[in-house]
């Protein structure tokens, strides 16, 4: 079947129905990229035949895979350095002064890929915070896609993933050698859970969380899909919470967030 035969607007609708990502048409090659490895897995030979089983197959196992195998996972330790020193030396003191009684606090890294932004957390609580070495910390790592969430609870990273912003120091201090990888330590591991989760059909989380990262997912999203999961966002978050969106991403609903404009970075707090 030749690429003009190919029913790409069916492609991107089990996309857009499966993960909420919109896929521009301009961008319909990646599909024969990113599928590859389903096409072999399935034993289907071009995209045409995909589309057929897809048809054929109502049922949510292929559709979703093909989601997730759709996903961007560019992700990096300590991506955008301001972000986690913001964090550090300013948002993170203020609650824990306000945190002091109950002794506990809660992170949301959503769209976590392969967890590189949860175990980031990890590492700057035991660096720089060792009086929470008694409290309860809980970091949770949320992704579409099961191998990303396979891949982050694993903690396993090759040389090439290590050296984009991992300083040397926590290498040595944070991570073990395993083969020709490193390993997350148990320590900063017991830290971070990662679940599969849908941020388009997540409901709302029953406990409220302190600091939520949202970094570099929206982008993916249409506008009224940006609104609901910002929705999420909101009502997840406690009152004094902490959002961070990705550098290019901003909510747009001035009634539930406001915009803390610093001189590196930016954060949103929840308007009540
Ligand atoms: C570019 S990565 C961003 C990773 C990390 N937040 C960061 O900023 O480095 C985007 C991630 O969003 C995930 N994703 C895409 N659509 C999603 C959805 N509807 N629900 C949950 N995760 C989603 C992808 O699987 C991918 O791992």
């Amino acid at each position: 079947m030749s690429s003009s035969s190919i029913d790409y607007d069916y492609l991107r609708s089990v996309v857009m129905r499966n993960s909420g990502n919109q896929v521009d048409p301009s961008r319909d090659y990646l599909f024969e990229s990113r599928l590859q490895r389903l096409l072999r897995d399935r034993g289907l030979q071009s995209l045409g035949q995909l589309v057929s089983a897809l048809r054929a197959d109502a049922g949510p196992g292929l559709q979703r895979s093909v989601a997730e195998a759709m996903t961007i996972n560019e992700t990096s330790f300590f991506r955008d350095t301001p972000t986690f020193d913001l964090l550090r030396e300013q948002l993170l003191p203020a609650l824990i002064a306000s945190r002091r009684d109950t002794r506990s606090l809660r992170f949301w890294s959503a769209a976590s890929s392969t967890g590189q932004e949860a175990y980031s957390i990890a590492m700057m609580l035991r660096e720089h915070f060792p009086l929470l070495a008694g409290w309860k910390i809980d970091i949770l790592g949320t992704d579409l896609s099961a191998e990303m969430v396979e891949r982050a609870s694993a903690g396993r990273y090759q040389r090439i993933e290590i050296n984009r912003g991992l300083p040397a120091r926590f290498l040595v201090k944070y991570l073990v050698r395993s083969a020709d990888e490193w390993e997350i330590a148990p320590d900063i591991k017991r830290l971070c859970r990662f679940q599969q989760r849908n941020l388009c059909q997540a409901p709302i989380m029953p406990e409220s969380f302190d600091v939520i990262f949202l970094r570099n997912v929206m982008i993916y999203f249409p506008q009224d899909t940006r609104r609901q999961v910002l929705l999420t966002m909101h009502r997840s978050l406690a009152p004094d919470g902490v959002l961070f969106l990705g550098l290019s991403e901003q909510p747009r609903m001035d009634s539930h967030w406001q915009t803390m404009l610093t001189p590196k970075t930016v954060w949103y707090k929840p308007i009540r």
